[in-house]
């Protein structure tokens, strides 16, 4: 049982022209109206090969190929980053869709029904994990009323695509109705592709933490106001910034730190900035390594703040930890990689991940392949096609591992078809 990687390849490629950018990627902002054409191109893909679909109260788009018992889930998003590239996410989708039109195609009956999901939000354009988060139940209500988008750009993309807030949580599925999670994703770094090995085996996905920061202090004449009189919003946002830097650097190898957004006000060459506004995000594996870096992190902004007489408001947006994925899934998609002659190594993920909602309540696992350089959240992003099609192969086989009744021990058996 193989995907058929020319088709595949087809399909990847017609996906890619919803919301493509000059630049050679693709713009799908959570939501947007090029998200909703990704989404509408994807369910009417998988109907026009005669596999049922559905959309939950989450927005989630499923493709389904049904059977009695419970569903083995195969996934990703569709959404992407502000001008971000056409493999993240968007790979993982395709290659779960032909995951099904391949045991579709044989016949065979798997004692799960399989069903490939594009999740709503993952990217955090508006909230983050929105979807694998309703679907697992660990979305909160307060996680909504602090979107990372904000709660206006939040609510529209709601009325867009037919949403109602209060009915999200309803897409909440019982654990007991899933076999488990397997998500195909670009590695998105560097390691698989220094190594030049073609298969990533992901053993736990990374925390992350996000604020939204707020300097308060004066608009002023650009030209008249002295130096020394001036209380300059964006002056201490921008000392923060590098600040931050200096501290991940120093103290906190290992972690990772990013002002990714920073906007002022009012926003001309001739006021001093009255307010700036800054995202704040920062990860790590460890969630001890996480409560100290926010301390310190805070810390810095309230002095980069309070050292130019500026106001600070620390609003916490986005709160994920560290989350190991499943140690028998992970064998399984290595005796996998074994069995197709794919060279493999373990590695954890600095990205976060659909995964990582659903490994709290399933038995979840990812396959990485290689990024080109590394390179992702970018428009130059890209991956071998020969790579994308091995992730893909290794994923129908693992899956028909993770199929199979679990043995005693709770594990994925690590037979194959
Ligand atoms: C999603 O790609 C994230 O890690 O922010
Ligand atoms: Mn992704
Ligand atoms: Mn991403």
């Amino acid at each position: 049982m193989r995907v058929d990687g020319e088709r595949m390849l087809e399909d990847f490629d017609a996906l890619a022209e919803i919301g493509a950018t000059a630049a050679g990627g693709v713009d799908r902002p959570s939501l947007g109206d090029a998200h909703l054409a990704a989404r509408r191109w994807f369910l009417d893909r998988a109907a026009a090969a005669g596999l049922a679909t559905r959309i939950d109260a989450a927005g989630n788009h499923s493709a389904i190929l049904p059977a009695d018992g419970q569903t083995l889930l195969l996934g990703s998003h569709l959404d992407s980053v502000p001008n971000g590239g056409r493999y993240d996410g968007a790979l993982g989708v395709v290659a779960a869709l032909h995951v099904l039109l391949a045991v579709q195609a044989s016949g065979a009956e798997l004692p799960v029904a399989l069903e490939a999901v594009d999740f709503t939000d993952e990217e955090g354009t508006l909230v983050g994990l929105l979807g694998s988060e309703a679907l697992a139940g660990t979305l909160t209500a307060e996680r909504l009323h602090a979107p990372r988008g904000g709660r206006d750009a939040f609510l529209a993309g709601l009325a867009r695509s037919g949403l109602a807030e209060e009915s999200l949580f309803s897409a909440r599925r019982d654990p007991a109705t899933l076999r488990g999670y397997l998500e195909l994703h670009i590695e998105q770094g560097p390691v698989l592709a220094r190594a030049g090995v073609q298969i990533g085996v992901v053993t736990g996905i990374a925390g992350a933490r996000s604020f939204a920061l707020r300097f308060d202090g004066s608009a002023a004449h650009a030209g008249t106001t002295p130096m020394d009189a001036r209380r300059d919003a964006g002056l201490a946002a921008a000392s923060f910034a590098v600040a931050a830097n200096e501290i991940v650097v120093r103290e906190f190898p290992g972690c990772v730190a990013t002002i990714g957004d920073i906007r002022l006000q009012p926003g001309a060459y001739n006021v001093v900035p009255g307010a700036a506004s800054a995202g704040l995000e920062f990860r790590s594996t460890d969630a001890d390594e996480l409560d100290a870096l926010e301390s310190a992190l805070l810390a810095a902004a309230r002095a980069a703040a309070g050292g130019r007489g500026v106001e600070l408001e620390v609003e916490p947006v986005g709160h994920w930890e560290p989350t190991p994925l499943d140690a028998g899934v992970c064998d399984a998609i290595a005796a996998a990689a074994a069995e197709l002659g794919l060279s493999s190594l373990w590695l954890h993920s600095g990205a976060g991940h659909d995964a990582q909602a659903l490994a709290g309540v399933t038995r979840a696992g990812m396959v990485f392949v290689p990024s080109v350089a590394g390179l992702s959240h970018a428009p130059g992003e890209s991956t071998a096609w020969e790579d994308c099609v091995n992730g893909s192969a290794k994923a129908s086989r693992s899956l028909a591992a993770c199929a199979i009744p679990a043995p005693p021990s709770g594990r994925c058996a690590p037979a194959l078809v």
